[in-house]
């Protein structure tokens, strides 16, 4: 049986002040039956964890480096989040393969190195619009997830898959329950053949999700939770969507 769980992304967005209030509310809405994580800015990160030391509450981070160490300048590695506890990184974020050209290949190196760390990778993976109008759908997402399978090996297992068609972040359209459940199935199956625990593995929605749609998305069979941005920027909001 596969526990739900809830991520909020929060993106470029957040203040001391705005956070201490925003995880407050988050805290105070215990307790969840679904697992819960939020993945903040870098610079929020040491005070989130202070914050939600002693919770069940989980944190991550938004992207890790490929490298281990060394001369990158501006980068996180995993072994420096590892240290303060992080239990969770997005790689392959939409935002991030193009607004940072990060290709399949580097998005599947992001996942190794923080699985080398014990840090598990949020991998997002999902199709534009004109993808989608196109009938690549498919082709696409499986493209995107077998780089990481591919290098990952046997550890494919240990990562969280999120489902996010570009079309669907931040426009307030959602993929509806029954094209977002067709995708996640195809990732299933491909989980299952390529590492035999496809069943066990746990594959978030995000895009557009709300208070009023997370229920009908979450009660898919296949779709295990969500990855949520706008959303999770509000306590209320994101609370709902836990319960959803
Ligand atoms: P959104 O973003 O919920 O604001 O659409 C989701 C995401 O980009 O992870």
């Amino acid at each position: 049986m596969r526990t739900k769980l809830v991520v909020g992304n929060w993106k470029m967005h957040g203040s001391r002040p705005a956070n201490a209030e925003l995880l407050a509310g988050v805290l105070a809405a215990r307790p969840y039956t679904t697992d819960v994580a939020v993945c903040v800015p870098y610079v929020y990160l040491t005070e989130t964890a202070a914050t939600l030391a002693g919770s069940d509450i989980r944190w991550g981070a938004q992207d890790v480096s490929s490298h281990a160490q060394g001369a990158y300048t501006g980068e996180v590695s995993a072994a420096m989040l590892a240290e303060f506890g992080c239990r969770y990184a997005i790689v392959g974020h939409s935002e991030r393969r193009a607004y940072h050209a990060e290709s399949d290949q580097l998005v599947a190196e992001k996942a190794q190195a923080a699985l080398a760390k014990g840090v598990t990778p949020i991998v997002c993976v999902g199709e534009t619009l004109a993808q989608r109008d196109a009938g690549e759908t498919e082709a696409v997402v499986k493209r995107q997830l077998s780089a990481v399978i591919h290098l990952l090996a046997h550890c494919a297992s240990e990562i969280v898959v999120a489902y996010e068609p570009v079309w669907a972040i931040g426009t307030g359209r959602t993929a509806s329950p029954e094209q977002a459940q067709a995708v996640h199935a195809v990732l299933r199956a491909q989980l299952q053949a390529a590492t035999g625990h496809g069943a066990a593995m746990r594959i978030l929605y995000g895009g557009s999700v709300k208070a009023d749609n997370a229920a009908a998305l979450f009660s898919q069979p296949d779709i295990d939770g969500g990855l949520i941005g706008g959303a999770s920027l509000k306590a209320a909001d994101f609370v709902a969507i836990c319960r959803a």
